[in-house]
C-alpha cells in the first residue's frame, strides 16, 4: 500500500482515447454531479434506442429509485436490432472458441436470427413478460442467446454459474418460482465434462413450479430426458419462425436476477432493470474500455457472474463491439491457452481477475513469452484487490509496458464499474481503482457516517443513486433496505473498507462483513457454515477467509464435531466433498481445523475476527501480505459486527 509509482497514459494512447487527459475526465465528472438529469438524459438519448421517451430521468424515493420512468425500451433490441440498419450488421458480434478447439464467428445479423428463433421457442412454451427462466449452462454462444431471447420478451432471466451444485441450483429456482430451465447436457472444463443436466434433474425433484427444461446438446454424452418436461433445444427450434419482434418494455422492467452471497445463509437475488442498467453498461464500454469499433474485446470472466452479464453480454453488444467468449479452463491443454487465444484472434483488450493473473505468474513467463501479444492495447482487472506485484507483472509481461491497466471496482449490486480509471485520462497507481466514474459519489466514513481524513481507513459508501444500481432483492425489499441503506441512513453501504489518498484515489482494502472473496467470487461465511452444520458429524462451524497467494482468500473452517470417535483426516475430506455438493466445487474449503470449542461473545456470537487473526498471522506466504491490510479489515469488521 505504500507503492507510490504513478503511470501516466502515453501520448499515443491519449491521442485516440474517448476521454483525453485529466481535464476531459474532470469535465465529464463535474457535469454529472452538477447536472445529473441533463447528463444522463442526453446520454440515454444518444446511446440507447427507445420505443417511447421517458417522462423523468430519475425519481429517488430513498432507498428506491427509478430511472427513465415512463420510457419504453428493450435490452435485446439495443444489443441487436438497432445495429442491423448500420454496417455493423455484418460485424462479428461474438467470437467463440470451445475448449476442445472449435471456433464460431457470429455476426450481429446471425445473432439476431438465433435470438429470434429461441425467443419463439420460449413463446411456444407459453412463457411471457415477467416470467422467470433459469439459465444453467457452460460458456457457449447459446448462453447469451438464451439471455437475449428472454430479454426480447421481458422474461426475467437468472443465470446460475455452472459451477454451482444441484443443491444451490434448487434453492435459487425455488426463490424465483421459475417456470422453466434452460441448460445443456454438459459443459467442457479442463477436458472433463461437467454434467449440467444431471444436476438439473436432481434440483428439480423439489421444484414444482418448473414446467419445461430446454436442453442444448453440447457434449452429446447421453442424458436422461423426462417426457413432457424435457425438450432438446434443436427439436423445439425445428420449423420455428425467425421473426420475433422485441417487446416494448418499461425502462424499469426487471431484466435479470443474479444471486450473490450475503451475510446470512440465504443468497440474495439481486434485481437489475433495463434502461438505467443498459445505459451505464454501454457508457462504461467507452469510458473504461475505451472501445473502438475495430476492437476484439475479451472479458475472460464467466457469464454466470455479474462481470460476464455486463461486460461480456449487455455492455459490449449494446455498444456494437466484438466480444470474445472462451469456453474452458485457462490452463487447458497447457498454461498458454489464453496467450494462444490473444495471438490467434488479435485480441486488443483483456479484462481478467487478479486470481487468474497470479496463477499465470506461478506458471512462469515462458508461456506468455512464447506468443505474440502485440495486439493488446488495454488490460483490465476486476473482482478483488490486485496486489502491486501482480499489477507490475501484468503490466510488464502481458502489456509489455505499453498497455494501461484499468482496475475496476464494482459489485453485483452496482451493475457496472463505479471506481475505475478512464485509461486515456487518469494516471494509474498499481493497486488503486483510482477515481469515481461519472455520476458516482463515493466517500469513506466512520460508522456514524462521518467522513474520515485522507489516508484513513473507513467504510466505503456511495451517496447518490446511479442508473445501474440494483433496484431491490427479489421478493425482499425490506432486506434490500436493511442491508444497504439503513446502517448509515440514506447512503449506500458497499460492505468494503477503503481509504482515499491525498490525490483522491481510492484503495479498496476488502470486505468488512461476513463475505469472503475467493478467486474474485463472493462467498458467504454463513452460507458455508450452514452447509457444514448440515453434515451429520458437525456440531458447530465457523468459517473465515484466509489470505491466499493465488486466490486472494481461501476458505478456512473451524469445526467442532459431535461426540464420537472420529478420524479427523477422513472427516475433513468428507466435509470438503460435502461443501462441493451443497454449494459447488469452487467453495471447497482449503483448510479445516478441528476444535473443542469456538470463541464466542457473551451473547453467543462467534467471534470471527479472532479466527481471522488466527488464520492470518499463522501462515502467510509470499508477497500477498500487501494484498490487504488485514488488521484494518479485522478492526473495521469488529465494529461492524458489534454495532
Ligand atoms: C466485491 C464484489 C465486480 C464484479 C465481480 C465481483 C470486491 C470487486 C474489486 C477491485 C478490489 C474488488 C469488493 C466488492 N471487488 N472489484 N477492482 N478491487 N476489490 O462482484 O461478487 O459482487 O463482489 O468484490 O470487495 O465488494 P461481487
Amino acid at each position: 500500500m505504500t507503492d507510490t509509482s504513478v503511470y501516466a497514459p502515453s501520448a499515443e494512447f491519449v491521442k485516440h482515447a474517448h476521454v483525453k487527459g485529466m481535464e476531459g475526465y474532470r469535465a465529464l465528472y463535474q457535469r454529472s454531479l452538477d447536472h445529473p438529469e441533463e447528463f444522463w438524459g442526453e446520454l440515454a438519448e444518444k446511446e440507447l434506442f427507445w420505443f417511447e421517451k421517458w417522462s423523468s430521468v430519475f425519481e429517488w424515493h430513498p432507498p428506491f429509485v427509478k430511472w427513465f420512468a415512463g420510457g419504453k425500451t428493450n435490452a435485446a433490441y439495443n444489443c441487436l436490432d438497432r445495429h442491423l440498419t448500420t454496417p455493423r450488421k455484418n460485424k462479428v458480434a461474438i467470437v467463440w472458441e470451445g475448449e476442445p478447439g472449435e471456433q464460431r464467428l457470429i455476426s450481429y445479423q446471425e445473432l439476431h436470427r438465433l435470438v429470434c428463433r429461441f425467443a419463439n421457442v420460449l413463446k411456444g412454451r407459453g412463457l411471457k413478460t415477467g416470467d422467470r427462466v433459469i439459465i444453467y449452462m457452460g460458456m457457449v454462444p447459446e448462453l447469451p442467446v438464451a439471455m437475449l431471447a428472454c430479454a426480447r420478451l421481458g422474461i426475467i432471466h437468472s443465470v446460475i454459474f455452472g459451477g454451482f451444485s444441484a443443491e444451490a441450483l434448487k434453492t435459487r429456482i425455488q426463490d424465483l418460482n421459475a417456470q422453466a430451465v434452460v441448460t445443456a447436457d454438459g459443459a467442457w472444463r479442463r477436458g472433463k465434462e461437467v454434467r449440467l443436466k444431471d444436476a438439473v434433474d436432481e434440483a428439480l425433484e423439489e421444484c414444482p413450479t418448473v414446467r419445461d427444461v430446454i436442453v442444448l446438446r453440447r457434449t452429446a454424452s447421453g442424458v436422461s430426458m423426462q417426457p413432457g418436461r424435457d425438450h432438446w433445444w434443436h427439436d423445439l427450434e425445428e420449423g420455428i419462425s425467425e421473426q420475433c419482434p422485441a417487446e416494448s418494455l418499461s425502462s424499469e422492467q426487471p431484466l435479470y436476477v443474479l444471486y450473490t452471497s450475503g451475510t446470512t445463509g440465504r443468497p440474495k437475488g439481486i434485481v437489475h432493470t433495463t434502461g438505467g442498467y443498459l445505459l451505464q453498461a454501454v457508457t462504461g464500454m467507452k469510458w473504461v474500455f475505451d472501445l473502438r469499433d475495430e476492437d476484439i474485446y475479451w472479458c475472460a470472466a464467466d457469464i454466470g457472474w455479474v462481470t460476464g452479464h455486463t461486460y461480456i453480454v449487455y455492455g459490449p453488444l449494446a455498444a456494437g463491439a466484438t466480444t470474445m467468449i472462451y469456453e474452458g479452463a485457462p490452463d487447458f491443454p497447457q498454461p498458454d491457452r489464453w496467450w494462444r487465444l490473444i495471438e490467434k484472434y488479435r485480441v486488443n483488450t483483456l479484462y481478467a481477475s487478479p486470481t487468474a493473473i497470479r496463477a499465470f505468474i506461478r506458471h512462469g513467463d515462458q508461456w506468455p513469452n512464447g506468443h505474440d501479444l502485440s495486439s493488446l492495447r488495454l488490460l483490465g482487472s476486476v473482482g478483488e484487490p490486485i496486489n502491486p506485484a501482480a499489477w507490475e507483472w501484468y503490466h510488464r509481461v502481458i502489456g509489455k509496458e505499453r498497455c494501461p491497466i484499468v482496475d475496476t471496482w464494482w459489485q453485483t449490486e452496482t451493475g457496472s464499474t463505479m471506481i475505475a480509471p478512464m485509461p486515456g485520462a487518469v494516471p494509474l497507481k498499481p493497486g488503486s481503482g483510482t477515481l469515481p466514474m461519472p455520476g458516482v459519489v463515493p466517500d469513506i466514513v466512520d460508522l456514524h457516517g462521518k467522513p474520515v481524513a485522507a489516508n484513513q481507513e473507513g467504510f466505503l459508501i456511495i451517496r447518490r443513486p446511479w442508473p445501474g444500481i440494483a433496484r431491490t432483492i427479489w421478493g425482499d425489499p425490506e432486506r434490500y433496505k436493511q442491508q444497504y441503506w439503513d446502517r448509515i441512513p440514506g447512503v449506500y453501504m458497499t460492505g468494503d473498507a477503503a481509504r482515499r489518498d491525498e490525490d483522491g484515489y481510492y484503495w479498496i482494502l476488502g470486505r468488512v462483513d461476513d463475505v469472503m472473496n475467493v478467486s474474485g467470487h463472493r462467498l458467504s461465511t454463513m452460507e458455508l457454515e450452514s452447509a457444514l452444520v448440515r453434515h451429520p458429524a458437525v456440531a458447530e462451524a465457523a468459517v473465515v477467509g484466509k489470505p491466499h497467494e493465488i486466490t486472494g482468500q481461501a476458505v478456512a473452517c473451524f469445526v467442532t464435531l459431535k461426540r464420537g470417535d472420529w478420524n479427523h483426516e477422513e472427516v475433513a475430506e468428507d466435509l470438503r466433498k460435502w461443501v462441493a455438493k451443497e454449494i459447488g466445487g469452487f467453495a471447497r474449503p482449503e483448510q479445516i481445523r478441528f476444535t473443542d470449542a469456538l470463541p464466542k461473545t457473551r451473547s453467543g456470537k462467534i467471534m470471527r475476527r479472532l479466527l481471522r487473526e488466527i488464520v492470518t498471522t499463522n501462515a502467510v506466504t509470499g508477497d500477498v501480505t500487501t494484498l490487504e491490510d488485514l488488521s484494518v479489515v479485522t478492526r473495521l469488521a469488529a465494529q461492524h459486527e458489534e454495532d
